[in-house]
């Protein structure tokens, strides 16, 4: 390609971030053309991240996590704080845990994403303080169809969302005070898995008159109803969109006051619905039951996005490793008006191919859940493996690796059983992905044995990628002919990124590039150069 048109395409590339954000700026989300970036010191910012076990936060137990993450080469940790340890008597608050975390990431050279453990956990209320559990009068709880309460926090009161919303924004003072030139801390997310299991709605005198009136206009409005009441608008979806609306306004006053102390971008996590593997008719959607009632699962998320417009992102915590299940949430969280991100996974290795999906719909992050070897999940030196394969690959360039996606440059291809050959299209040049060795003439690609293979290809000028993958081999060609029919590779060179920066380590050619760039070895990353003739 001529010097000229690789410039051209350099600058096109920098002018996507016209004006970058100065250092100090705080961690922002932008979006452009239905892409998105986490933008972290002015420059798009990939979550390599690891979330700790529940009871792992404790500064007591830090310095067994901080190896963890440093031996699955993670980038951010996720961590809970505390609601019951955060303000142990009303107004007044104890920092210790966010510090430790706060300082142990930075001494770590890790970023951090808080969990904020305040109403919700799970679908209960096991994170409160004390005196918000021994005072049932004045912090309510939900009330079921038997008119018994349970163990979740009402989402239908005013104090409870008061309370939570006074500690919340306590934390994000503090933070604001200890973060606001480091931005260790690249996002919080607000509750966790938030909803109510035990009953589809809260069954309360009040919340029952309110439920036999109107729905509210602005409700009706953005879920495109006419006129009605809560029955008629919404029949069986009604108990479940009731509290949906109520809880998606509390936890959105809860963000919306905490973004006013320190704005950095807040997300809320799902705990989904996940249907019965049984009978097809089993599948009938269950809150309260199968999943939390009010949280922003599949059917809720366009009414989350209209009601709790303070948090940025709804995140699934996606646990079925399901393919098809899998890319279909993957689907349903991608949207324009919301980045895909996943902040709770499965760490085991069936779960790993799936980060490879999510990087193709554009992903800011990902990250397994309960990696640390407090001998919960893990003990001594064992952790997640082709989690840690992913990260190990894509951790030196994974400033790169964030630009590119967000511009639109990066595509990636995964193993299936039965689809062990498939085709990148960049346009002008197409990559025939073949996943699985031996690769012998005159057989299909034999695939891999629990079908883990992977394969990411980005493009970084007109005629030149950046390739790498685990069990495939990736072959260039021209569309509509064969690799090597009227193309040529010019110069495959294997190397790393090292702050920003390309350093070939050596030429591939012959058997390495003859029948496609093998990429049979764990850990290699090839930039290559293609030509017509
Ligand atoms: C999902 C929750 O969000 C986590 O805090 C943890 O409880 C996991 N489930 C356990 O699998």
């Amino acid at each position: 390609m001529p010097q000229s048109r690789t410039l051209l395409f350099a600058s096109l590339l920098a002018l996507t971030f016209s004006s970058p954000a100065p250092a100090s700026e705080a961690p922002r989300l932008v979006e452009h053309n239905g892409r998105h970036a986490l933008l972290v010191d002015g420059a798009p910012f990939l979550i390599l991240g690891a979330q700790i076990n529940n009871s792992s936060s404790w500064p007591s137990v830090l310095p067994q996590v901080w190896p963890a993450l440093e031996a699955m080469h993670a980038n951010t940790i996720e961590a809970p704080v505390y609601w019951e340890q955060l303000e142990p008597q009303p107004g007044q608050f104890d920092y210790s845990t966010v510090d430790a975390l706060v300082h142990g990431a930075r001494d770590h050279h890790l970023h951090l994403v808080l969990l904020w453990f305040g109403t919700w956990k799970n679908g209960n209320m096991h994170y409160v303080p004390v005196w918000v559990k021994t005072d049932t009068r004045k912090f309510p709880r939900m009330i079921n169809a038997a008119g018994e309460p349970i163990d979740v926090l009402s989402a239908n009161s005013d104090s409870n969302r008061d309370a939570d919303k006074s500690a919340f924004t306590a934390l994000m003072r503090h933070l604001k005070e200890i973060d606001s030139t480091d931005h260790t801390v690249l996002m919080i997310q607000v509750e966790n898995e938030s909803g109510a299991i035990g009953t589809p709605r809260d069954f309360s005198p009040a919340s029952n008159k309110e439920f036999a009136g109107d729905v509210p206009a602005a409700l009706l409005k953005a879920m495109h109803k006419p006129r009605g009441s809560w029955t008629e608008a919404f029949a069986g979806k009604a108990d479940e969109t009731f509290q949906a609306y109520h809880q998606a306004r509390y936890v959105n006053e809860v963000a919306a006051a905490g973004k006013r102390e320190f704005d950095i971008p807040m997300y809320s996590n799902v705990w989904l619905s996940y249907p019965p593997a049984e009978l097809p008719e089993r599948q009938i959607p269950n809150p309260g039951i199968g999943y939390p009632s009010g949280g922003p699962v599949q059917d809720m998320i366009s009414l989350w996005k209209a009601f709790a417009p303070s948090i940025d992102i709804i995140g699934p915590d996606i646990y079925s490793d399901d393919s098809a299940f899998y890319r279909e949430i993957l689907n349903t969280y991608n949207r324009p008006d919301n980045a895909l991100w996943i902040p709770e996974t499965g760490s085991g290795d069936s779960f790993a191919k799936f980060f490879f999906y999510a990087l193709g719909q554009g992903a800011i992050g990902f990250s397994p859940f309960g990696i640390d070897r407090t001998n919960w999940t893990y003990t001594g030196e064992d952790g997640p493996k082709l989690h840690t394969e992913n990260y190990a690959l894509l951790a030196p360039m994974d400033r790169e690796i964030a630009r590119l996606n967000f511009d639109g440059k990066l595509k990636t291809a995964v193993e299936e059983p039965g689809s062990t050959s498939q085709e990148l299209d960049f346009g002008p040049w197409q990559a025939s992905v073949r996943f699985g060795f031996p690769q012998p003439d005159g057989r299909r690609p034999p695939g891999t044995s629990d079908h883990h293979g992977r394969a990411l290809v980005a493009q970084i000028s007109p005629d030149e990628f950046l390739v790498t993958g685990v069990d495939a081999s990736i072959a260039f060609h021209v569309p509509g002919r064969l690799p090597g029919m009227r193309m040529q590779i010019l110069r495959a060179e294997e190397g790393h990124y090292e702050n920003g920066v390309w350093h070939m380590t050596r030429l591939w050619n012959g058997d390495q590039t003859d029948r496609g760039l093998n990429f049979r070895h764990i850990g290699t990353v090839v930039r290559i150069r293609v030509g017509t003739f």
